[in-house]
């Protein structure tokens, strides 16, 4: 018979190996990093523009960056930061290829959520955030899920689980209770609300003294940063119900929102959420911050229930959230109901060749009318786990396999990147401007 003592000790001595098995499958070389990418994809894929144009570019301003020139070829391969110098400084017909955004607008948030797992939203969190940085963006992801499965394949994986949401939902806490607590005490009698304490064992974790910029971590892509998770971070579940009885006015779904608040707007262009397989405090947190929510789901009947069932208790918990807060006490700029620029649904690991895919397809058309994705997301070898990191098809360089397989699975994802990418500049243009 077993007890949490005997749980513990297991834990003990697995911990004694991991550092030991950490150093058995990891070598450095193994560190991620970022490929070149090569004149026909920095001028076709990426720029839009054509071959000769481009290399005609290069020729007649060698002041541009020309990337390294291939052994045995012709071929030039740019890092994406001299891909991003070109963006800067070309023009093609008098045309900027800087990407839209619009001004005077923070970063947009997109959620990419369903509890259904394996629903393919890491993936999708994952290329979204490639190709928008390929597309010339800057981006942060924010990783909801103590899986951390997005934190791996961008290479993170010695996290500190203070530096998760974790962190910033205890942080929270503690802010939000002295921010309640001074306001309570600046009131007039009648209206006040009871102080409320953190114990010193949550206080003295530090958290609160950490800085918005301390949660947020550098990827092998320069133009895309990560608020990272690890399997320590799970515990959040769990202390957020604690938290909660702390201080039950704290408005724990608004922490990641007011984290994010706090990067200047122009910091960054899109925020990506992977979200985790479950409706819980870190999924709230990730829907209630979020602009716009990206619904993954598969191709099957039963992920055609499970999502179902999914946004059904999504709306049963955040009209709790709106029912529950009544507008008096002091939360700050917290609004309810929630309101999203937008909603879609987006189908994964589809076979056009599949009848059953097929049928479903037009199921979720029939059902999910305008908020349906067109374009869904086959099915591809190419993105299928290799080796010690997920990677997306935007990493992976076209050599490695035949050329036609790696386009195909190249121009699914930018299809359904190029849907989300014009259904958030709609909804962005929507957002309030901000002051800055
Ligand atoms: N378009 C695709 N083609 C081939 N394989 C895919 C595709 N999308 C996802 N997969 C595979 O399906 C599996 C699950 O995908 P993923 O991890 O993205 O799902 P998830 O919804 O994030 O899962 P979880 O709920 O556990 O977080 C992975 O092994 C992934 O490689
Ligand atoms: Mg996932």
């Amino acid at each position: 018979m077993y007890t949490h003592e005997d749980l513990a000790q297991l834990q003990t001595q697995s911990l004694k190996m991991q550092s030991w098995i950490r150093k058995q499958t990891f070598s450095p070389e193994m560190e991620k990093t970022l490929r070149r990418f090569s004149s026909w994809e920095v001028s076709e894929l990426i720029f839009n523009i054509n071959q000769s144009t481009f290399r005609g570019r290069l020729a007649a301003e060698p002041d541009l960056p020309g990337g390294e020139v291939e052994e045995d070829g012709r071929q030039r391969w740019f890092s994406l930061d001299e891909i991003n110098e070109l963006r800067r400084r070309m023009k093609i017909n008098r045309k900027s290829l800087m990407p839209k955004r619009p001004a005077g607008k923070r970063a947009f948030r997109a959620a990419i959520a369903n509890f259904k797992g394996g629903a393919g939203k890491s993936t999708v969190a994952l290329h979204f955030a490639h190709a928008a940085a390929l597309d010339g963006y800057r981006v942060l992801c924010v990783d909801f899920d103590p899986q951390a499965t997005l934190s791996h394949s961008m290479g993170l994986n010695n996290v500190s689980e203070d530096h998760t949401v974790w962190g910033i939902m205890a942080r929270d806490l503690i802010r939000e209770t002295d921010r309640m607590n001074a306001a309570s005490q600046g009131a007039a009698s009648g209206t006040t609300l009871p102080q409320r304490r953190i114990p010193a064992s949550i206080r003295d974790l530090g958290l609160d003294e950490l800085r918005v910029s301390d949660f947020i971590q550098t990827t092998a892509w320069s133009t895309i940063d990560i608020v990272p998770s690890c399997a320590n971070a799970a515990f959040v579940e769990f202390a957020s119900a604690q938290y909660r009885h702390l201080n039950p006015e704290w408005t724990f779904f608004a922490a990641m929102s007011r984290y994010l608040d706090a990067i200047p707007a122009d910091a960054y262009d899109l925020v990506i959420f992977d979200c985790p397989p479950a409706i819980g405090y870190q999924s709230m947190n990730a829907v209630f911050a979020a602009d716009m929510l990206y619904v993954p789901s598969g191709p099957g009947y039963w992920e055609y229930d499970s999502t179902t069932s999914f946004i059904g208790q999504l709306a049963e918990a955040l009209g709790d959230l709106t029912d529950g807060y009544p507008s008096t006490f002091p939360a700050g700029k917290v609004k309810l109901p929630k309101v999203f620029a937008d909603i879609k649904f987006l189908m994964t690991r589809y076979e056009p060749n599949n009848e059953l895919h097929r049928a479903m397809f037009e199921a979720f058309r029939k059902v999910f009318g305008d908020t349906m994705a067109e374009h869904p997301i086959e099915m591809t070898r190419a993105v299928e786990q290799s080796g010690r990191f997920l990677s997306s098809v935007y990493e992976i360089d076209y050599r490695d396999m035949t050329r036609e397989t790696w386009r195909r699975a190249r121009a699914t994802f930018d299809r359904a990147y190029e849907e989300f990418k014009e259904t958030a500049l709609v909804a962005w243009d929507k957002l309030e401007t901000t002051d800055e």
